[in-house]
């Protein structure tokens, strides 16, 4: 018995931050960076479930009469089992993720639902897409205090998706693949902080703040209709725009500004940071042309890691 489940990473192109204040965004999928979970019998004399996160360092029994779980991953396996009302299986399930924690793709998520869809296997149990949606945002609690929800919904669907938070679904259709490359500062930073400083400008000075999140959602909507048309270069302007407003939310740092200049200086149709912010990844809209000297841009920059993605 070796089972395998895996889920994606997760970039955010437009709207993070603006969306946990009701204004759309828009996230897709990045299918070839993974987090997997895999079922293996435990070794003789091991009883129980138990979840071995060599990354994360972590290796749990889980118990799932505890009353409240402050670890994601014991967090996540209690829910399934719960919301399937089963005893835990007698297996060990090794968690291993190739998408960097703290960076804003979503690693917290996409480890929670390789997690839930392992478990399930070695149950030989289904659960919808929409159920696993809602236990996941749950688990993101931990992670993030007060999630919009992005991050579980772009992650469990594994497709392009124009969100809202508390609405129904709503995919996207792209009118041309996007190319892009999401570049690393390699500094990690908290999304619960950048949210969490959002909402204490917010507070202070609600009419600014206010305006600068409802132009974030103009520009996603325009963006929306850009992506479903496949003009790139108006959704290279508006991923600038909205670069520069996330600035003024001061949710970007001088790493990633200094990232996405370089992208936006070496041909890049468009440049942003994506998701939380302060730190982890930004995003820059190339074409197959400019793919090559963005990316060199990029380096000399000082770009931890990069690599490239295709959204279509
Ligand atoms: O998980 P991250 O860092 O990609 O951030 C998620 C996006 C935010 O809008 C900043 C927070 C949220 O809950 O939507």
């Amino acid at each position: 018995m070796r089972m395998e489940a895996s889920a994606p990473a997760k970039i955010i192109l437009f709207g993070e931050h603006a969306v946990v204040y009701g204004q759309p965004a828009i996230a897709a999928p990045v299918s070839s960076l993974r987090a997997f979970a895999t079922v293996e019998p435990n070794p003789a004399g091991l009883i129980g479930l138990h979840i071995d996160a060599p990354d994360l360092n972590q290796r749990l029994p889980v118990d799932i009469r505890a009353e409240s779980v402050d670890n994601a991953l014991a967090l996540t396996a209690q829910l399934v089992l719960n919301s399937l009302n089963v005893p835990p299986p007698d297996v060990t399930i090794s968690i291993c993720s190739q998408i960097p924690i703290a960076s804003g793709l979503g690693s917290g998520s996409a480890v929670s639902t390789a997690l839930a869809r392992a478990l399930c296997l070695v149950l030989d149990r289904r659960m919808e897409d929409a159920a696993l949606n809602r236990l996941i945002y749950e688990v993101e609690k931990i992670h993030h205090g007060t999630p919009s929800g992005i991050d579980n919904t772009v992650i469990v669907y594994e497709r392009p998706v124009y969100f809202v938070r508390d609405k129904t679904l709503d995919t996207l259709t792209l009118g041309a693949p996007l190319t892009l490359l999401i570049g690393d500062t390699g500094i990690g930073a908290s999304t619960k902080i950048a949210v969490g400083d959002v909402r204490k400008r917010y507070d202070l000075d609600r009419e600014a703040t206010e305006n600068i999140i409802h132009a974030i959602g103009n520009i996603t909507e325009k963006a929306r209709e850009a992506i479903e048309r496949g003009d790139v270069l108006v959704v290279g302007a508006m991923m600038n725009e909205n670069h520069e407003l996330l600035r003024q939310l001061t949710v970007s740092s001088p790493e990633l500004d200094h990232l996405v200049g370089a992208a936006q200086q070496s041909g890049a149709l468009g440049a942003k940071m994506s998701g939380g912010g302060r730190g982890g990844n930004m995003i820059a809209l190339v074409t197959p042309e400019t793919a090559d000297q963005v990316e060199n841009a990029l380096r000399k920059a000082g770009v931890v890691r990069v690599f490239t993605t295709t959204i279509a």
